[in-house]
């Protein structure tokens, strides 16, 4: 696992879900949230439950976690334009549901401390942005009630020229870069991966519409969320057991892991 604490740079996801949410249609998004949710954690996983959604980004998944009958959500990000996002989709569709949003930390321990318990704790790509993943999953592992499931996607550890070492060096150079070179790099990371569908004979268009089925996201903003997000750490499939079966006594309940450079999500039971 790579390890970044202190780190000088930082990628602002809260602007990024801003423009995401004000280009699409919210409603098929938290649609298509509730199928991964239920996918993941089996038919009706959320009735009567507490929801944790920590590093919430667009607010999405909470909403759809309250849809599913979650009985209380609270969602957290460290961004402020994160929970601005969150609170508009509050505003707009979370009437009266049992709903707090909250701005704060994973690597906080006070925070963390001050948060309680949750039958459900759900933290999508988040622990390997925050600057120090090991304690983001060990605060994951306190925040989970007791028989309670943790639902974690961290990003795969790839080895070779085109793997995770790479791209925390690019991801770095965009942090690091001004303006006008971040939307350089941009253009030229959505051009390139345009391309490379036109030259596979796909229609990129399709392929945008039906990268929506994936938890509701979109292409673009997906792309620049990789190309920005930093700080980035990852570990392979077996470091994340090792931590939370072997270190920590949970059990392992669903994996879904990738030989890609994108995330490996894991179910854990707390025990
Ligand atoms: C890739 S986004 C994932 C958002 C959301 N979980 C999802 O699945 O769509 C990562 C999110 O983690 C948030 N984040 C990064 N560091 C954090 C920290 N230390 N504590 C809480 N949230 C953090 C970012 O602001 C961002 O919204």
């Amino acid at each position: 696992m790579k390890k970044i604490i202190n780190e000088d740079v930082r990628f602002a996801f809260g602007r990024n879900w801003s423009a995401y949410l004000k280009n699409n249609l919210i409603s098929e998004a938290i649609e298509i949230s509730k199928g991964g949710l239920e996918e993941f954690l089996g038919k009706n996983p959320l009735q009567n439950k507490t929801f944790l959604d920590f590093g919430c980004g667009s607010g999405i998944h909470s909403l759809a976690a309250l849809q599913l009958g979650a009985k209380k959500v609270v969602s957290i990000d460290f961004d402020g334009d994160s929970v601005k996002c969150c609170k508009k989709i509050k505003e707009e569709r979370g009437d009266g549901y049992d709903w707090d949003i909250l701005q704060g930390s994973l690597i906080d321990d006070n925070f963390v401390k001050s948060l309680g318990h949750f039958d459900v704790v759900y933290c999508w790509g988040v622990a390997h942005h925050t600057g120090d993943m090991n304690k983001a999953l060990y605060n994951l592992k306190e925040l989970t009630s007791e028989n309670g499931e943790l639902f974690v996607a961290i990003y795969n550890k790839v080895e070779g020229m085109r793997g995770s070492k790479y791209w925390w060096n690019i991801k770095r150079f965009y942090n690091k870069s001004s303006f006008f070179i971040k939307k350089i790099m941009e253009l030229f990371y959505i051009f390139i991966n345009f391309l490379k569908l036109v030259l596979r004979f796909k229609n990129p268009f399709r392929v945008m519409n039906e990268y929506k089925k994936k938890r509701g996201m979109n292409w673009r903003t997906d792309l620049i969320d990789w190309l920005g997000g930093f700080p980035y750490e990852y570990a392979s499939p077996q470091e994340i057991f090792k931590i939370y079966h072997d270190k920590y006594g949970m059990e392992l309940k669903n994996i879904k892991t990738t030989n890609y450079i994108g995330c490996n999500q894991f179910l854990f039971v707390k025990k």
